[in-house]
């Protein structure tokens, strides 16, 4: 890294995370799932980086890595620099005042007994931020910061809406000033008129606060309206990465490119190309072989990619694509591209 270039804020290196095998029902020991394989990326101070895949390939078990939710199986995650996965669980919760998370669900993750004021003054009561008035003023401060109006704080989670409810767990994350926020699926339970709102309010605030962001989703189209590198993870590895505009307007990992066709249209002269593209069940994690993971489902699939894993290769000079046949992945029909 030259001497001008940020340090990253996050950085993971060949971390993976495999869940003992179970016993299937008739008795037969199945192999370990590995859930997370190898991935290894980074997220520079006040960027976002998004990660897009399909439900189970991983991501919320990538998220709860990074948030020493739980203990890598090998890897590393660094958060300025320092070593995340050997922390002591009593360096936890100093480290949890750098890394702060977001979840799908604002519901669930919010305690339906506690006010909102008091649910966004927990975290500065845990990390003993604040005091007396002085927390009571910067509870109100984070309620305005987020969109939530003073009035509304002794209310409880259920008497919110939806998008309101997660401006109060966002307020909840800020509340300890955190320098990178993982964002797991954030909207993807709101209305969809709902969903513009929060993530400009997430917009916002990171370029406020220079945050880095790590955002989760399944669906491609939100990734692509807050993020400036895109991540595609495929049953527990990142097939390709790279700049948003160029993942998303010339995708060249096979998968990226149906996951962009399989994005309904919204345009009528398009309708005819709103069709069913990404087809069958995304395999289990457990039967990864030697062989490209994707090859299964890909539609350029050759003998090579069922008997040698593709390694992750750069193209267009800052893109990463783990593909033997990269170069072939033909352009997104026009209209579709990005
Ligand atoms: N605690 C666990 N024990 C055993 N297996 C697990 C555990 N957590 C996750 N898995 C498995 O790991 C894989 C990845 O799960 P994960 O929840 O990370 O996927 P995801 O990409 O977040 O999916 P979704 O989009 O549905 O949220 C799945 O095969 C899942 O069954
Ligand atoms: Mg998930």
């Amino acid at each position: 890294m030259s001497a001008g270039t940020p340090r990253p804020a996050l950085i993971l290196d060949g971390l993976r995370k495999e869940f003992p095998h179970r016993r299937s029902l008739f008795g037969k020991a199945e192999a370990p799932v590995r859930a997370v394989d190898d991935v290894s990326f980074f997220v520079q101070p006040g960027e976002t980086l998004g990660l897009v895949g399909e439900s189970g390939c991983g991501k919320s078990t990538l998220a709860r890595l990074i948030m020493r939710m739980m203990a890598p199986t090998s890897g590393s995650v660094l958060v300025d620099g320092q070593r995340v996965d050997t922390l002591l669980p009593s360096e936890v919760l100093a480290y949890r005042r750098k890394v702060q998370m977001i979840f799908q669900d604002p519901y669930a993750s919010l305690n339906p007994r506690i006010r909102a004021g008091d649910l966004i003054a927990e975290p500065l009561l845990i990390h003993g931020l604040a005091k007396g008035a002085a927390r009571a003023a910067r509870v109100r401060e984070l309620a305005d910061q987020v969109g939530l109006a003073a009035s509304s704080l002794t209310r409880f989670p259920h008497e919110f809406s939806g998008g309101q409810r997660q401006r109060i767990a966002i307020a909840r994350a800020l509340a300890v000033s955190p320098r990178i926020v993982v964002a797991d699926e954030p909207v993807s339970a709101l209305d969809v008129s709902v969903r513009a709102q929060v993530l400009n309010l997430m917009a916002d605030l990171q370029a406020e606060r220079g945050l880095s962001y790590l955002f989760i989703s399944h669906d491609i189209g939100t990734v692509a309206y807050l993020s400036q590198r895109v991540a595609v993870m495929y049953l527990g590895a990142i097939v390709e990465i790279g700049p948003a505009r160029d993942v998303l307007r010339r995708p060249r990992h096979p998968y990226t490119r149906l996951l962009l066709e399989a994005v309904p249209v919204a345009h009528p002269r398009l309708k005819s190309r709103r069709r069913e593209v990404l087809r069958g069940e995304v395999p289990s994690a457990a039967n990864i072989r030697d062989a490209c993971r994707f090859a299964p489902r890909c539609p350029m699939a050759t003998e090579r990619c069922h008997i040698e894993v593709p390694q992750p290769r750069t193209l267009d000079g800052d893109r990463l694509v783990a593909c033997h046949f990269a170069e072939d992945t033909p352009d997104l029909p026009k209209g579709l591209a990005a």
